[in-house]
């Protein structure tokens, strides 16, 4: 096969950006979109058309995307409480003897907890197929390049990095689904530390060793609900995602940080420290990353931009996203990402991913690793729970549902 023709599941916020970023990726074609709302479908499908990234066309169900011979891969961006569902729907069309299918790329986080990731997994399996765990994040461009660079100049000469400190911080998603814990299953801490663990994880590990190489140990989290819990803020999101989220009856964290200690081969302690919130009000979204060693450091943040706009106040327009994803203002000094198809990691890790399934090979960054995530991020609600530090017990964290997710958190 010489080129892959990819079908989506979802056709919201991270399918138009992955769409997006094909532009930037050879020898794969966008064919097909589900997704429940057919017209949402037809728009996301004439996006892929009307860039040039593909004859693509909308499906009126998963088993009829899958089944076509033209569609060799799904990108599933589906909302995270319908995850199984959708690959139920995948395996079981498969299981039927129908379509050409040879891998499935999942969104973050893998599941909703760790029983649910489990599941996946399982389908995975028994599917055959070949699976990636998209996190972007671990494809930024700065990021690629600065492990690279540190690992083989400072590391290779004085040791290996000890610290990684990583965050992503923005003033709240754009979907009702994500506010509701059940839904999402959980609120910041599950929505986007699941990023800042795998970067974390991913500059700590040598670039020459597996991932095993760097082995969790224990996790001390919190958890807070800062902002949306104050009544203003309540009402206002409520009036914005609909009543079904009341942050004064049902609040999600909009606040989490962790440490979580590892071990690496050679026995040596490291720790990663994440911190990730929707309560941050700046030009619109941060992700921020260090890492240090014993004679190097490393630094990014995403809104150190080179591009910067200046507005003044008898510029006033309509508010937008079009200078930085979660843009908070539209005057004054503004950073601008100029591409954040590039900048964010999508372009890089869409290449990769049709790489990989084009040459038939398992990716690097699968579902195994979707799977450890998860079981890092219950571990972490554990700990904020019970405020404690828990050991990493994948077996005992299986089970575990946040009170977050269950309905049951007062903050
Ligand atoms: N990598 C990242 O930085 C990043 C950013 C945002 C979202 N995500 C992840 O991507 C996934 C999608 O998020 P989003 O921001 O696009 O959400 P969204 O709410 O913008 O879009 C979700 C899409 O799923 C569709 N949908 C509804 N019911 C469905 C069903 N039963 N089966 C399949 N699709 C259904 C909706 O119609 C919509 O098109 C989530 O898992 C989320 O965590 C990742």
């Amino acid at each position: 096969m010489s080129r892959l023709g990819i079908g989506f599941i979802g056709s919201g916020f991270m399918t138009r950006f992955h769409i997006k970023s094909f532009i930037a990726v050879r020898d794969a074609d966008i064919r097909g979109v589900w997704s429940p709302n057919r017209t949402n479908a037809d728009e996301a499908a004439s996006l892929a058309r009307s860039i040039g990234v593909g004859d693509c066309q909308s499906y009126a169900t998963i088993e009829e995307m899958v089944a076509d011979p033209d569609i060799n891969a799904i990108w599933l961006c589906g909302p995270n409480h319908k995850r199984i569902e959708n690959l139920e729907a995948i395996v079981s069309t498969i299981r039927s003897g129908k379509g050409s299918l040879i891998g499935v790329a999942i969104e973050k986080p893998l599941a909703r907890n760790a029983a649910e990731a489990k599941r996946v997994i399982e389908l995975l399996e028994e599917s055959g197929l070949l699976h990636g765990y998209l996190e972007d994040q671990i494809f930024e461009p700065a990021v690629t390049r600065g492990r690279e660079i540190l690992w083989q100049r400072a590391a290779a000469l004085t040791g290996r990095p000890y610290i990684a400190r990583c965050a992503e911080e923005h003033s709240g998603p754009h979907g009702s689904w994500f506010w509701q814990g059940d839904l999402g299953g959980g609120g910041v801490l599950n929505d986007m530390m699941c990023h800042s663990i795998e970067l974390a994880r991913y500059l700590l590990t040598d670039p020459a060793k597996p991932r095993q190489s760097v082995r969790p140990v224990k996790v001390s989290a919190t958890i807070g609900c800062l902002k949306y819990s104050r009544p203003e803020y309540a009402a206002i999101l409520k009036e914005t995602m609909g009543s079904e989220v009341d942050y004064l009856k049902r609040p999600s964290e909009d606040f989490a940080r962790a440490t979580i200690t590892y071990e690496d081969d050679a026995g040596l302690p490291l720790i990663a420290e994440v911190t990730t919130s929707w309560s941050y009000v700046g030009p619109g979204l941060r992700l921020s990353a260090e890492l240090l060693g014993p004679e190097y450091s490393l630094m990014l943040n995403s809104l150190n931009t080179s591009l910067n706009l200046f507005f003044s106040r008898r510029v006033s327009g309509p508010a937008g996203e079009d200078l930085v994803e979660k843009q908070n203002a539209e005057q004054g000094l503004m950073p601008v990402v100029a591409s954040e198809t590039t900048e964010y990691g999508y372009e890089a890790e869409n290449r990769y991913f049709v790489r990989a399934f084009l040459d038939g090979r398992m990716p690097e960054v699968n579902g195994y690793d979707g799977l450890e995530v998860t079981q890092l991020l219950m571990t972490a609600y554990q700990s904020a729970e019970e405020e404690r530090t828990v050991t990493f017990d994948p077996e005992a964290i299986l089970n575990f549902i946040p009170a977050v997710a269950r309905g049951t958190w007062r903050p």
